[in-house]
């Protein structure tokens, strides 16, 4: 018998969105907000790494991002990011091991969920990227949830 307790992810989502709307009520210039939702992001849920990628061309260039260092280019359908970009859909990947071609900037990376985000014409021009050192860290809540600051996001692009 499976006597694990399944821990619930006690993520304040209302309260990070609330600071998202603070933080960016008012303030027109794109980097300054970008720069703190990926800060909030990263600091006020812990996870390992947080940052967006940016649709230049035929590939995803790194942009703003707050943990390690990582790789700066990837592909169209490489990766969990670029299968992200052309799929044009979420993906939540609970072993990133066990996710065919994932591109590992960082072995700590055990999870990982990736977002589109789309301008007014539906085109992605950019990826929001959540990386966890814990194995299967993310679910549909957090897509969910996630999907609000995704929305935040396409609403200042
Ligand atoms: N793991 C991602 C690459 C980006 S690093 O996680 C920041 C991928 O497979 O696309």
């Amino acid at each position: 018998m499976n006597n694990s307790i399944i821990e619930p992810r006690l993520r304040n989502y209302p309260e990070l969105i609330s600071q998202v709307n603070a933080l960016t009520d008012g303030e027109t210039n794109l980097f300054a907000n970008l720069g703190n939702i990926i800060a909030c992001l990263k600091f006020s849920m812990n996870w390992f790494w947080v940052g967006l990628y940016k649709v230049e061309n035929d590939e995803l260039v790194l942009f703003m991002f707050q943990g390690p260092h990582a790789c700066t280019r990837i592909k169209k359908g490489k990766g969990v990011c670029g299968a992200a970009w052309e799929r044009n859909k979420s993906i939540v990947v609970e072993d990133v091991n066990q996710f065919d071609g994932h591109i590992a900037c960082n072995s700590a990376s055990k999870s990982e969920i990736v977002l589109p985000i789309k301008n007014d014409l539906g085109e992605v021009v950019y990826i929001l990227d959540i990386d966890s050192d814990k194995l299967n860290d993310f679910d549909g809540e957090d897509e969910k949830e996630l999907q609000k600051i995704v929305a935040i996001i396409e609403g200042l692009i």
